[in-house]
């Protein structure tokens, strides 16, 4: 079944881009003519979603809503829930299991920037009959990432942050799931840094042959740290990016 609804994580501390964020959510941070996170929601509405929720922290929820409205200026419904501390990105997810209501979502980072839509993948994981699809993209500088490892042409994990990456494949923020990933959230205990990971629930749905995945297209860069903030936006003055 086709996705109607997708999320957008925006919670997070944001610490990466001090002082940038101190006052404000890095979400809100211009990449190109626009905030930030009007990149993933851009790209979800091209892709057909009518309902978004959208995640995000305390601190900045009011300023979150007064930028992004209803939705009506992007041609969505938005719908928010709050994450009160920085506990992990599935963490935040799980805040989205009501809001799913049984059904397929897509999710995306709000700090992800992209240019491909998402419509052909989506295609690709409706054949593939998994639960679950990854976007991979290959990167010179995996360690920075969640990391595809691969034995022969078979995916068999997800690692966060590797000090030596197994591939030069790093899983985007960018993941299709079906609702048993809510039963994986539940099931999560905290990483050494105290976060629910993404990747141990890639992990899981890898493990039990459940997970599809696909090379992500065009441009990607994530904008969570100063380099990578520049490099997005370098990639939008140069028109590369839309
Ligand atoms: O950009 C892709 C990468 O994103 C993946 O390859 C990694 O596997 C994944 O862990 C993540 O890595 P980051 O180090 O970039 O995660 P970060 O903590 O910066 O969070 C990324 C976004 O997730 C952030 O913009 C908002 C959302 N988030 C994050 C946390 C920790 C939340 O909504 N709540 C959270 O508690």
């Amino acid at each position: 079944m086709r996705p109607t609804r997708g999320v957008v994580l925006a919670g997070g501390s944001g610490s990466r881009l001090h002082p940038l964020t101190k006052t404000t959510n890095k979400h809100l941070l211009p990449v190109g003519d626009v905030p930030m996170v009007y990149h993933p929601i851009r790209r979800l509405v091209e892709a057909g979603i009518e309902d978004v929720l959208v995640v995000t922290g305390v601190h900045h929820v009011g300023a979150i809503v007064n930028q992004l409205g209803s939705g009506a200026e992007f041609g969505c419904r938005f719908t928010y829930k709050v994450q009160d501390r920085a506990g992990g990105i599935a963490e935040a997810l799980g805040l989205a299991e009501d809001f799913a209501r049984g059904g397929p979502l897509v999710v995306v980072l709000g700090d992800n920037v992209f240019d491909a839509p998402l419509a052909p993948p989506l295609r690709v994981w409706e054949e593939s009959k998994k639960p679950a699809m990854i976007l991979l993209k290959s990167v010179p500088d995996a360690e920075r990432f969640g990391v595809a490892r691969f034995d022969g042409a078979a995916l068999v994990e997800v690692v966060e942050k590797p000090a030596v990456p197994p591939s030069p494949f790093a899983v985007t923020g960018i993941y299709f799931y079906e609702p048993p990933v809510f039963d994986i959230v539940r099931s999560l205990r905290p990483s050494a840094r105290g976060e629910l990971e993404i990747s141990e629930v890639n992990t899981r749905f890898i493990r039990e042959g459940a997970m599809a995945w696909a090379e992500l297209p065009g441009l990607w860069s994530d904008a969570g740290t100063h380099e990578s903030y520049q490099r997005a936006n370098q990639l939008l003055r140069q028109g590369e990016l839309k």
